[in-house]
């Protein structure tokens, strides 16, 4: 195990695919709360939990984020992703403990005219309810952080998909394991990112936590490298499996449609440009190609 600075993370929403990845890398060194033990929408309990453990640094990877059902789980979303997020800013600010805070690429709804991969400078626009808790989310933080002071670290990305064994849901997963006999398993197309391989998303988390103090508050995009659509992402992993499979192609438009939802709810393009953060942090980033790659080489091992 590599030697780490930090010695207590606590980990929140610990069955999340980040949490789990986080929590194989950390060994002896985290304290994982599951929903099950740690419920954020519960202030009190939530402040009396962290008063009693003071970590030294707090992730947390919880979230309401079945952006379909947030749609219709107004409520539920916003008390996840934006009032619990703001409780835990108050009481990290309050216990004097920093905070790393995951949101997503989804904030960026439009896509831009030249597709560059987006900066953490660059203008967001979430067109669609998670999105917008999200948003909001970062904002609680950053207003707890003027107001009372909070040291803090907001980490975008970008979808992320679990070791092979974790999700059998997971449409990576099924189209190696059930495409030589079902039908094709459909990927949408029309979506470019910068799709993340837990494990490497969990590593570069670990690394910002380890070089914190020289690191300051704010955002960074953390991903693997590149833009590829998500249905690409399949295509990849299919040519570097060497199996005789294929991927079936979903419009983005069609299923929002299906769902109810306008044709527009699912952004486009939430490509990541991690430069400032390999920047600041010394560490760089797998492309997704490494991540596919990664993911085939956990498949087999
Ligand atoms: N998945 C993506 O593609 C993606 C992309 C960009 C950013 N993100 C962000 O990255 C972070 C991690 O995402 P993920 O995909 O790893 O998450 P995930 O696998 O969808 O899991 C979310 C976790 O949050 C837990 N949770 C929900 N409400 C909770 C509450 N009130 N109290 C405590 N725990 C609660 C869930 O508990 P249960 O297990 O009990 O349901 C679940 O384990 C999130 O902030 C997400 O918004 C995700």
């Amino acid at each position: 195990m590599i030697s780490r600075k930090t010695r207590q993370y606590l980990v929140i929403g610990g069955n999340s695919r980040l949490g789990r990845a986080m929590c194989d890398q950390l060994g002896d060194d985290v304290i994982v709360k599951t929903r099950e033990s740690l419920d954020i929408t519960d202030f009190d309990t939530t402040r009396e939990v962290m008063a009693l453990l003071r970590p030294d640094v707090v992730v947390n990877t919880a979230a309401y984020t079945d952006w379909i059902a947030a749609e219709r789980d107004t409520d539920r979303c916003w008390e996840t992703n934006v009032l619990a997020v703001q409780n835990l800013a108050e009481v990290c600010s309050d216990l004097e403990l920093p905070l790393l805070q995951v949101s997503d690429a989804r904030v960026f709804g439009t896509t831009p005219e030249i597709k560059k991969p987006h900066k953490e400078r660059s203008a967001t626009d979430a067109v669609n309810f998670y999105a917008q808790s999200k948003l909001a989310g970062e904002a609680a933080i950053t207003k707890v952080a003027r107001r009372r002071g909070l040291k803090y670290w907001i980490v975008r990305t970008s979808h992320i998909y679990e070791r092979p064994w974790r999700q059998s849901r997971e449409p990576l997963y099924r189209l190696l394991s059930v495409g030589k006999h079902a039908e094709p398993v459909k990927m949408v197309h029309d979506v470019e990112c910068s799709p993340t391989y837990a494990p490497h998303l969990a590593a570069a988390v670990i690394h910002l936590m380890d070089v914190r103090d020289k690191v300051r508050s704010g955002i960074y995009h953390i991903a693997n490298k590149g833009v590829i659509s998500v249905r690409g992402l399949g295509l990849e992993l299919i040519r570097n499996s060497g199996m005789a499979l294929t991927v079936g192609t979903l419009d983005t438009a069609a299923l929002c449609e299906s769902n109810g939802l306008p044709k527009e709810a699912w952004p486009r393009y939430t490509a990541l440009d991690t430069s400032k953060f390999e920047k600041e942090c010394n560490y760089t980033m797998p492309t997704w190609r490494e991540g596919v790659k990664a993911y085939l080489a956990d498949w087999k091992g």
